[in-house]
């Protein structure tokens, strides 16, 4: 419907009727009138899979939702860096949504991991806002372009478990700028996405929900949004300074109560009832897009999808170590795999993303189509107790075979919505495992499933690591076809494994105190800071390896100087130097060179995911614009690049930089005026 028409709609509306739209039918549900043909329409989590409940609703997981296809996690899509591979997703969830006649899928979640202790990391993309916010982008125009609306969530800096509801997230303008926001920024200029859910936290003391800088000074005006913006399920605090802010729909609905407030607050002209009015157009927009384009008969064929899942995982999985290329298993030799995961693979978290899968795969049933492995189960998951038996059996079982493989990694009560873990370890009986089993068999493969990074104590001890994250109900099978070489890796960690906790930025100050959590380490997230402290980790960002080789030559920037309003061309050359086909992930890092701003050493700038078949070289372009060279300037409140010289560089990781170039780039702006110097307040905005 044209906005015009959609105005005409809300003129006939009464103040009641008006008020009334703002929150939700039920749980699940939006509000209708009847008389003026004003649908009521159904949202549904998300993001990695239908949690469709048609009974009992709850925002925890708890009840039933139908059947449906668990796709990998954010965790693991991030590792994928493919946007083809975020595309396909959101293509195929965009048809399960028209199947299912649901209006928005609650997803995808954005926030950054700031610290590997959040209890949702599994859910969230990256510690690299680029990484996020493209893998983002791609997911939320293509589920968009089945006529389905998205809700990436949770907007913004909601970046912990812990007293999630109440929490402030204090920090600095360019902090917000460079990571929290930048997050969700290119997603929401490129994909314009038709709903945006707000964080339950607050920032800098104003709760999201009422946050007019974030919902309308910045979304809006600043980034172009002109969707509608719902709560989280239970974030609203003052439903009058919501509606003033920029926040259009409390959710889940069913309490009229907050409806009232609007009108009474109308009524005594506390209120314009023109901000009522313009919340109802950008919320009826949407629910007409919707409606109007809404393509019936559209099958949910779980099997087809099964099988999608399991292609989207085997571009997600992690190769983090191979000595002596004991991987690819070879289909004749003798191997034990061992550890209950192998039979019931830790697939995906828990809490409000938890789906009701039609069916999952096991790495133990995969293999029987090609290989003969014994199976020992090791321990179990739901208590961290030794069980000497299954120890001994499975030690026994390791040392019978010439290679063995371990399925481990944390288990649901180690990691979920609503609670942030303590450490960084797998359970003891666990560890314990993998060290016994090592010490009989020296050829010790390690497949990980776990939504976060984990301390590896053990890592000396075994060949070869498989990080395989929280991979959907197909990871067993994806698992499965890596290990035998089916399929070559190619996933790259969106995220730093710290060696320990005590290394993580925020190690300080995660959680907060008193409800206020001082995000002191700035910009200095993830590799960012790691790689500028020349930190060592345990497996960096970006990291991840292949069954063949990639070399790199030839990095050529267009011009050695130029001005910060040019686009740039940069190009390198990338070869497979070794045997098979693969897939390589080619990433453009930036770093300063001398500057006044302290800044990360280097940061991510663009990234591109090839295939390469054996003795094949193929071109990577990338461009660049003033942002590659940008930071958040908070005397001028804007973005700025500093003149002088940058270096462009060619990394296989964070860590590994592998060409790089000088280059000068003259910046256009001046800072107009700078203030009197005065101690910087730590909440700047
Ligand atoms: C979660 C959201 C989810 C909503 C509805 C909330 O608790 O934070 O991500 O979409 O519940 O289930």
């Amino acid at each position: 419907m044209e906005l015009c028409k959609v105005k005409e709609v809300v003129a006939k509306m009464t103040l009641e009727e008006k008020a009334s739209l703002c929150s939700g039918l039920d749980f699940w549900h939006t509000k209708g009138v009847e008389r003026l043909q004003i649908p009521s329409v159904m949202v549904s989590d998300g993001p990695h899979g239908l949690r469709k409940q048609e009974e009992d609703a709850d925002h925890l997981g708890l009840n039933k939702s139908i059947k449906a296809v668990c796709f990998p996690a954010g965790c693991a899509m991030a590792a994928s860096f493919s946007r083809e591979a975020a595309a396909r997703l959101g293509e195929i969830l965009g048809e399960e949504c028209q199947a299912e006649d649901i209006s928005t899928i609650l997803g995808p979640a954005m926030n950054i991991k700031r610290s590997p202790l959040c209890g949702r990391n599994f859910e969230y993309y990256s510690e690299d806002p680029l990484l996020a916010t493209e893998i983002g982008t791609a997911y939320v125009n293509a589920v968009q372009s089945k006529n389905v609306g998205t809700s990436p969530k949770h907007f913004m800096a909601n970046n912990q478990e812990y007293h999630r509801m109440t929490n402030s997230s204090d920090m600095d303008e360019r902090t917000a700028r460079e990571i929290y926001l930048a997050a969700f920024e290119g997603m929401v200029k490129n994909a314009k996405p038709w709903t945006i859910m707000n964080s339950y936290n607050q920032l800098n003391g104003t709760y999201l929900c009422e946050n007019k800088e974030m919902l309308t000074d910045v979304l809006r005006e600043d980034w172009g949004f002109d969707g509608y913006v719902m709560t989280d399920w239970g974030a609203m605090n003052c439903r009058v300074e919501a509606l003033k802010a920029g926040c259009n729909l409390e959710m889940p609905g069913g309490n009229c109560m907050t409806d009232k407030q609007i009108v009474k607050a109308v009524k005594e002209g506390e209120l314009e009832e023109k901000i009522l009015d313009q919340s109802c157009e950008e919320f009826l927009n949407i629910v007409f897009k919707y409606v109007e384009n809404h393509q019936k008969d559209v099958l949910f064929d779980r099997d087809k999808d099964h099988e999608a899942a399991r292609a989207l995982e085997e571009e997600c999985i992690v190769l983090l170590k191979n000595e002596e290329d004991i991987l690819p298993l070879c289909k004749e030799k003798k191997v034990a795999f061992i550890g209950k995961y192998a039979a019931a693979p830790r697939y995906q978290g828990g809490g409000s993303s938890h789906i009701n899968s039609a069916k999952v795969d096991s790495a133990l049933e995969a293999v029987k189509a090609w290989a003969d492995v014994v199976y020992a189960k090791g321990y179990d998951d739901d208590k961290d107790v030794i069980n000497e038996t299954m120890l001994q059996e499975a030690v026994a079982a390791a040392a019978s075979a010439e290679v063995a493989v371990l399925f481990v990694g944390l288990p649901d009560s180690f990691e979920s919505e609503g609670y942030d873990r303590k450490h960084l370890r797998m359970p003891d009986c666990q560890n314990r495992l993998i060290e016994e089993v090592a010490k009989v068999q020296p050829n010790t493969v390690v497949v990980l499933h776990n939504g976060a990074p984990v301390e590896m104590p053990w890592i000396a001890k075994v060949k070869a690591v498989v990080e395989a994250y929280l991979g959907g109900q197909a990871v067993g099978s994806a698992v499965a076809n890596i290990l035998y070489g089916n399929v070559n890796p190619s996933g790259r960690l969106p995220e730093t494994f710290p060696l320990r906790l005590q290394d993580t930025p925020c190690y300080i100050t995660y959680g907060g105190e008193k409800d206020r959590v001082a995000y002191s380490e700035g910009v200095f997230v993830g590799y960012r800071y790691y790689e500028s402290k020349e930190m060592p980790v345990l497996f960096p960002f970006g990291y991840g390896l292949s069954y063949t080789i990639f070399t790199y030559k030839n990095l050529t920037v267009e011009k050695e100087r130029f001005k910060e309003s040019e686009n740039i061309k940069v190009t390198v050359d990338v070869t497979n130097s070794g045997n098979r086909t693969g897939k390589e992930v080619v990433q453009l890092y930036v770093g300063k060179k001398d500057g006044e701003i302290i800044r990360p050493i280097r940061e991510l700038r663009a990234f591109d995911k090839i295939e390469l078949k054996p003795g094949e070289t193929k071109t990577v372009e990338f461009v660049l614009n003033s942002r590659a060279f940008a930071y958040w300037e908070m005397e001028i409140h804007n973005w700025f690049v500093e003149s002088g010289s940058y270096e462009i560089q060619i990394g296989k990781s964070a860590s590994e930089i592998v060409l790089s170039k000088e280059v000068w780039v003259e910046g256009e702006h001046i800072i107009p005026k700078l203030y009197p110097k005065i101690p910087n307040n730590f909440i700047h905005w």
